[in-house]
């Protein structure tokens, strides 16, 4: 064979072998790429792509990891990470393509820890959620800071997602506590939803995600809810939510297991000279920060999860380079590998269980907690709800806690766990609910699982939840 057959028949070898390469894949090499990763371990993974494209017509490909690939099943909690919101800060996306490949290849090896998270995840990968933004930045030599930020219609797609923290912060001042799936509350959108918006709101709302994180570049630091400011300040205000120390356990769980996310003797991104008390060094307070104390944002993907839905979101910085070279990407996935792993198990923690009464599952169930660890009870005021097969998760740190499932047309039932350290699997607490009375009709209260618990007014009288979530949830065929 002459030297040039012998370079395409190598060539041709690598593409079929299917050995993952550390570049940067374009848009057409990222669906390969999973492509081949699902060739490799089909029984457990599917590739779909969100309901909608990007605006140049570009798929958003999802693939899933699971031993029931396309299938929810009750007690198997949901996690996703989605990556390349902003199109020019691309690390993100090919971790995910890095982690996909990854959790293959040590399924097949028979690596206990991958197996054990793939038997009892469920795990979605969205690696690009701007692939537009991303073909921008690129083409452009991927030097400016904010060329390719956006999506081709020139929107911030991380403050394209309807501002429900403005709604909930309303709630607050007025003493209500309606605190969960706050988009029925909405009554107008600030501006009209993006497509890759719509398409991965259509998602967050149809499979019930107990965790996720979003990836970004430019920082080092996992960001945790709220990202938006109750007084509108626009920077330095810690602004809590109900969670917060779940939130900050989360977050804190990838800054530790990263290589140096969490390590107070690096530099900080934007420090020009030793004196970084100017700007934030978030290695000096833990890898960690709350979104709001940082810079205060609206319309922000991680707030618009926790508060539109069952799902605890978290920001992640990657790294200082929004876009790091090539060569580069191999040690940032030994540096990011263990960190990817970590936060996924904390889907694990806390409790879950089924609600369920004599006639099987209850679906829209209220779950509520109340912290009773310390001397004073403390409600922690945000509640999840249950699935289609009753189930529920609720994330937890340690601690005592009595945990309510309440249903309209039923009797409440509370019970009281410990959540331990260390769990691979979240403590189960099923309930089992009597029924008020067995001529009551429940579900004709089934629809609003929150709405008229308490006889409390509802803040928005006039809801357009149906005409908002016809016009933003259904397909526009
Ligand atoms: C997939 O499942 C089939 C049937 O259970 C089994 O024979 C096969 O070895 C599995 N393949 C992999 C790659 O695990
Ligand atoms: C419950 O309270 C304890 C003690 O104050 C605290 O350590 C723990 O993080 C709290 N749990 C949550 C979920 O807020
Ligand atoms: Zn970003």
């Amino acid at each position: 064979m002459t030297s040039m057959c012998l370079y395409l028949f190598f060539t041709f070898l690598i593409a079929v072998s299917g050995e993952f390469v550390w570049k940067h894949h374009n848009n057409e090499e990222l669906p390969l790429v999973l492509e081949e990763v699902h060739e490799k371990c089909p029984n457990i993974t599917r590739i779909y792509a969100l309901t909608e494209t990007s605006v140049n017509n570009v798929p958003l490909y999802v693939i899933e990891f699971s031993d029931t690939p396309g299938f929810h099943q009750p007690y198997k909690p949901e996690v996703k990470y989605v990556g390349n919101i902003h199109g020019n800060e691309v690390l993100g996306r090919e971790l995910l393509l890095g982690l996909a490949y990854n959790l293959c290849e040590q399924y097949i090896k028979n690596d206990r820890r991958i197996r054990a998270l793939i038997h009892s995840t469920r795990i979605h990968l969205l690696p690009s959620m701007n692939p537009d933004g991303w073909q921008l930045a690129t083409a452009t030599g991927a030097k400016d800071y904010l060329i390719g930020r956006t999506n081709h219609h020139n929107v911030d797609l991380n403050r394209n997602f309807p501002d429900l923290d403005a709604i909930t912060f309303e709630l607050e001042r007025q003493g209500i506590n309606h605190n969960n799936h706050l988009l029925r509350d909405l009554t107008r959108l600030a501006a009209p939803l993006e497509p890759e918006t719509r398409a991965v709101m259509r998602w967050i709302m149809s499979v019930p995600f107990v965790l996720s994180a979003a990836m970004h570049g430019g920082d080092l630091v996992a960001n945790y809810p709220y990202d938006e400011s109750r007084s509108g300040a626009p920077a330095s205000e810690y602004s809590a939510s109900p969670d917060d120390d779940t939130f900050r356990e989360l977050a804190m769980a990838y800054a530790s297991a990263h290589a140096d996310m969490a390590s107070a003797t690096r530099k900080g991104c934007h420090t020009t000279s030793s004196d970084d008390s100017v700007a934030f060094n978030f290695g000096k307070q833990g890898g960690v920060t709350n979104g709001a104390a940082w810079y205060s944002l609206k319309g922000g993907m991680q707030d618009f999860n926790y508060l539109a839905t069952n799902a605890f979101e978290i920001t992640l910085e990657l790294g200082c380079e929004k876009y790091p070279a090539a060569s580069q990407l191999l040690n940032e996935w030994e540096r990011n590998k263990e960190a990817l792993l970590a936060f996924m198990w904390k889907v694990h923690i806390g409790v879950k269980g089924i609600v369920s009464d004599d006639s099987g599952f209850i679906q829209n169930a209220v779950v509520s907690v109340v912290n009773i660890t310390g001397p004073v009870p403390r409600p922690i005021r945000h509640d999840v709800t249950t699935g289609p097969y009753g189930d529920y998760y609720r994330l937890l740190t340690p601690g005592h806690y009595e945990v309510t499932a309440s249903h309209p047309g039923y009797f409440p039932v509370s019970r009281v766990v410990t959540v331990p350290h260390h769990q691979t699997s979240a403590h189960v607490l099923n309930f089992r609910l009597e029924p008020t009375s067995s001529w009551f009709d429940s579900s004709s209260f089934g629809v609003y699982p929150h709405g008229l618990r308490d006889g409390q007014p509802r803040i928005y009288k006039r809801s357009l939840f149906q005409h908002v979530a016809r016009a933003v949830l259904q397909r526009r065929d």
